[in-house]
């Protein structure tokens, strides 16, 4: 018997990648194309949907050509996704009425703000988990309905489909036959109740949003998605998993029970613990959103819903990028670990990247980036040093406000943190995180656990795995950061943080 592969699918907001994974999770081959970034105005972000599925489209095909198999040996395909991006397209035709808006976009932010001084704050976070802001798909949404010309009239129409990144890709796959999402997603889109994982109709009437437009949601592990058309990838693929990216690491890290907590380290960093079937308000400023959700076994009953508390640092990598081009620190983001560690510390700078205001669990969209401590000892390596050291400062203050979460509810603050994304191979960065959090860090073998999360759904709905209990297994750590500092030492530097962080959000003058 052949091993059975499994494709993932990663729609990233800065690339379309494609991975084919074996049985034991190891990757075989993958392949990836940049997504061109579109930025029509100030604080607007575009993508072409047509770009974003012909890249997707091209790395499956590239992956399986590399990995020398053909569609008959591929048991099914993962979809995992940047979140909260929004589509619009035509049912007959297929077209898009308009460009993606990427969840990165702020021109809903007017009507975030009619809806909270209107006093839905509390019925939105009750009823979704989130809080009222444009980063979701809502009212991006809202505004192309209200600024597509004719597109109102042909919603109500029923000619319209909206859909995040997955349902595109899935129409797509399916030459329009499925127009579906999974929880995860659809729990990003501020429209989810995500008690009953059903669209609200209350939400859809507040924001005027005809049901029509709205994709069935199905749990994220499940043969109901559909197949491939045949003619794209040569066979048909059942399509079993789907989960918006940072659940679909979550997933990926074998976090399946309360308490089990995972950090991204990409552009920005996405923090997520999972709270099992808990729903749990953050007093902490922190969003709580569905876990990726298991189909129900053949005459089962349908399993309860999941969920996590998810934060989010806006600038982590990207502090790197900015040492690059903005301060030309480096000339190579690979160079930064070298110049950190030619010194001992940070010889007290600190470097509060709030280029872009600053998210949870500080909430402060108008702070602003600031380095403090800065003697005429100080050099470029104390700046780089600092700069890589904020990714983890940021990081430990979500996971200290996760942890008061956890405490509040009658849990226990998370015991270690896995860790993956691109700034996971920094081992200088790795080391201060644990040191500054006093738990261990840990770096698992595969650190693609987007795509391997998606796989892993797709292998648990077609039989590949039997449960979640193989998957954990399967899941290997490469290595364990233990922390080094000496007690008290971690707080009086967190101390230290916060005072900064306080100079970064004084109002301009
Ligand atoms: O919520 C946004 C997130 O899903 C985007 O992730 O990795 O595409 O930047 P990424």
């Amino acid at each position: 018997m052949t091993t059975p592969y499994l494709l993932a699918l990663d729609q990233g907001t800065s690339s379309s990648r494609s991975i084919v994974f074996d049985r034991a999770g190891r990757i075989v081959a993958q392949a990836q194309q940049e997504l061109p970034q579109h930025y029509p105005r100030p604080g607007w972000v575009e993508h072409d949907p047509q770009q974003i599925w012909a890249t997707q489209l091209a790395t499956a095909r590239q992956a399986l050509a590399q990995a020398g198999i053909g569609a008959a040996q591929v048991r099914a395909l993962g979809i995992t996704n940047q979140r909260e991006t929004t589509l619009v397209w035509n049912r007959a035709t297929g077209q898009p009425i308009h460009h993606a808006i990427v969840w990165q976009d702020r021109r809903a932010e007017p009507a975030c703000a009619r809806l909270r001084e209107q006093g839905h704050e509390a019925l939105i976070r009750d009823k979704t988990g989130l809080r009222i802001d444009a980063y979701f798909s809502a009212t991006k949404l809202q505004w192309l309905l209200e600024h597509v010309p004719g597109a109102r009239a042909a919603a109500e129409r029923g000619e319209l489909a909206f859909g995040t990144v997955d349902s595109w890709l899935i129409w797509q796959l399916t030459r329009g036959a499925r127009h579906v999402t999974d929880v995860t997603n659809a729990s990003r889109t501020m429209l989810l109740n995500v008690h009953s994982n059903q669209w609200d109709d209350e939400l859809l009437a507040l924001l005027d949003i005809p049901r029509t437009l709205m994709p069935e949601v199905l749990p994220s592990s499940s043969l109901e998605f559909g197949a491939t058309t045949p003619e794209l990838l040569g066979g048909a693929i059942p399509i079993a998993g789907v989960a918006g990216d940072q659940q679909s690491a979550l997933f990926g890290q074998a976090c399946f029970t309360p308490g089990l907590a995972k950090n991204t380290y990409g552009t920005g960093c996405f923090l997520l613990m999972h709270t099992g079937e808990r729903f749990q308000h953050s007093q902490n400023g922190l969003l709580t959103t569905s876990a990726a959700q298991l189909a129900p076994k053949p005459g089962g009953t349908p399993a309860a819903p999941q969920y996590a508390l998810e934060g989010s640092v806006f600038v982590g990598g990207a502090v790197v990028q900015w040492l690059r081009d903005g301060l030309h620190a480096i000339r190579a983001s690979s160079e930064v670990q070298q110049l950190a560690e030619s010194v001992p510390d940070s010889g007290g700078v600190m470097l509060v990247p709030a280029f872009t205001g600053l998210g949870a669990p500080y909430w402060q969209p108008d702070a602003r980036g600031t380095i403090t401590g800065l003697t005429r000892g100080s050099t470029l390596a104390h700046i780089a040093r600092a700069a890589l050291e904020s990714i983890a400062y940021q990081s430990a203050a979500l996971l200290a406000a996760m942890g008061r979460d956890a405490v509040a509810a009658g849990g226990a603050p998370v015991s270690e943190l896995r860790v993956d994304g691109g700034a996971c191979v920094n081992d200088l960065l790795m080391q201060f995180q644990a040191d500054l959090l006093g738990i261990p860090v840990v770096r698992p073998a595969c650190v693609e656990t987007t795509a391997l999360g998606a796989a892993w759904l797709a292998g648990l709905a077609s039989g590949v795995y039997a449960d979640q209990d193989e998957l954990s297994g399967l899941w290997r750590a490469e290595r364990r950061f233990v922390p080094t500092l000496a007690p008290g030492r971690a707080q009086e530097l967190m101390a230290r943080w916060e005072h900064a962080v306080a100079q970064a959000t004084l109002p301009p003058d």
